[in-house]
């Protein structure tokens, strides 16, 4: 059975490990173990018994704007849906909240288009986005594609 939470501080190494082995094959971005404390109020995971199975972040940057980031299901876990419902929590948290605008930066755009995004040129995001990418290791060549998910009706 998989469960689906709230990260707790417990699962930092598992997370870090997880992020290292897709951030080993340029796949997703590294994070340090500091990082991961940091934000760790920011992730859901996915558990399958005593092995983390999947991770993903919601990050609020602005009035009305969070990011997708750091999504990740472990190798043997891929393709049962995990990272489908790991995306739909954080979308959920984000409504929660009245955010209304989220998008994505990431390499893996069909399985995003599948989970209701659309591409966008990256230029179109708002300013605040790009705050943080001065401290990324890709700075100032990002290859990523913006995706953003579209706002509900109100
Ligand atoms: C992208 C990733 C999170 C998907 O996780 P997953 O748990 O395998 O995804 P799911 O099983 O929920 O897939 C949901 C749907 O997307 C499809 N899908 C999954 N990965 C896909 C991919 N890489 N490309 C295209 N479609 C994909 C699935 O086939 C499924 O489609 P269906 O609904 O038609 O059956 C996973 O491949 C991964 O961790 N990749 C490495 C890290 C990475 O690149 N993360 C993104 C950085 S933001």
């Amino acid at each position: 059975m998989i469960e689906y939470r709230k990260a707790r501080l417990a699962d930092v190494e598992e997370m870090l490990e997880l992020v290292q082995f897709f951030a080993d094959k340029g796949l997703m971005l590294p994070r340090s173990r500091h990082a991961l404390y940091e934000g760790i109020r920011e992730y859901q995971v996915a558990r399958v018994g005593a092995k983390l199975a999947g991770i993903g972040a919601l990050r609020v940057l602005w009035r009305d704007l969070a990011e997708i980031r750091t999504l990740a299901t472990a190798a043997a876990y891929q393709k049962q849906g995990i990272g489908r419902r790991l995306v739909q929590l954080l979308l959920a948290e984000a409504d929660e909240m009245d955010c209304n605008s989220v998008f994505t930066l990431t390499y893996q755009t069909r399985f995003f288009e599948k989970m209701g995004f659309h591409r966008v040129e990256k230029e179109s995001l708002p300013q605040k986005v790009w705050q943080e990418c001065i401290n990324c290791v890709k700075f100032p060549n990002c290859d990523e594609i913006a995706l953003v998910y579209p706002a509900r009706e109100t």
